[in-house]
């Protein structure tokens, strides 16, 4: 098989464990590229690549931007903030007309659930689903899996607990599809207020007990509290938070084993994690951010060689 099974990427849950081997072989091949001198393939030469963010973010629009770029193809921009839709245009005009100058993929983060979905069902391009509010956040949990098969050799059989904001973050979510399609084993662990009553149904294990996870685990992936998604408060305050779920030196040099520390970013230093776990050598986090152009890359080129068909 060379080709995915789905159209666009709105959400992991669509994926098939094959899409997903096929997504890493592909981003193996241009790791190795965007280590060359010369970054850069011409691949997507004819491909016009529209991103729309319509909320605030850092890393993953410059991963795509970059991605693009070093797949050749012609990319514009776009900054809710800075656009029509504040004067009351609609998604799928606004959408509709970025189309209409020949955009042939569009990659879009929105604050609300499904936007990608809703968007996929209305206009005719490639959609990549590059965080949708609290729900899903594909590209992340694929660099996600890519890095720790990268560090621990492969996903399946690995024991992985995401500690923190499980309610909010679209990480989590992505990151329990994915893992559980490879074969590894997902654990959360947060403040009860902040694990969805649900999880039980996704065959996730909850441990509040920041320790016991740690202990039981082979890769910590620690998530940002989503502040601006939450109108009241979860916990009494940061600092009793940061008591009972954060990673710090101490703990993590007290475990019996070596384990890999992850964080999507951007961090809160000193809230989930403390500087020196974040700078050490257990940490992957720079890694993942790395990875995360060439399997960007790899997406990408998959969804646009169907374009073309
Ligand atoms: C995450 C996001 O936006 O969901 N960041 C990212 O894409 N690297 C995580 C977060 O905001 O905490």
């Amino acid at each position: 098989m060379s080709e995915l099974s789905v159209d666009h990427l709105l959400g992991i849950k669509y994926l098939q464990k094959r899409d997903i081997d096929l997504i890493f072989e592909t981003a193996d091949h241009f790791k190795e590229v965007i280590n060359r001198p010369i970054k850069k393939v011409p691949s997507l030469r004819d491909v016009t690549i529209a991103n729309l963010f319509f909320e605030n973010s850092t890393r993953t629009k410059l991963s795509f931007e970059l991605a693009e770029k070093r797949l050749s193809a012609d990319v514009i921009n776009f900054s809710a903030s800075q656009s029509s839709v504040k004067k009351g245009e609609t998604l799928i005009d606004t959408v509709n007309n970025i189309l209409s100058m020949k955009v042939d993929m569009v990659v879009m983060r929105h604050p609300n659930p499904g936007a990608g979905v809703f968007l996929s069902q209305h206009v005719n391009a490639s959609i990549i689903n590059a965080g949708d509010g609290a729900h899903e956040h594909p590209t992340q949990a694929l660099l996600d899996s890519y890095s720790i098969r990268e560090r621990l050799g492969e996903v399946a059989g690995k024991k992985v607990v995401i500690v923190g904001d499980i309610l909010y973050s679209r990480v989590a979510l992505s990151n329990i599809f994915a893992l559980q399609l490879q074969g590894a084993e997902v654990k959360v662990c947060g403040p009860k207020t902040l694990i969805p009553k649900y999880i039980h149904t996704l065959g996730v294990g909850v441990e509040t007990n920041l320790r016991k996870a740690l202990e039981w685990c082979d890769v910590a992936n620690m998530l940002r509290v989503q502040n601006e998604r939450m109108d009241i408060s979860y916990f009494p305050t940061t600092r009793e938070y940061a008591q009972q779920f954060q990673l710090n030196k101490t703990l993590l040099d007290s475990l019996n084993k070596e384990i890999v520390v992850m964080h999507p970013g951007p961090i809160n230093r000193g809230v989930e994690i403390t500087s020196d776990v974040a700078d050490s050598g257990q940490a992957i986090i720079l890694n993942q951010v790395e990875n995360g152009v060439a399997v960007r890359m790899a997406v990408i080129y998959l969804l646009a060689s169907k374009i073309k068909q």
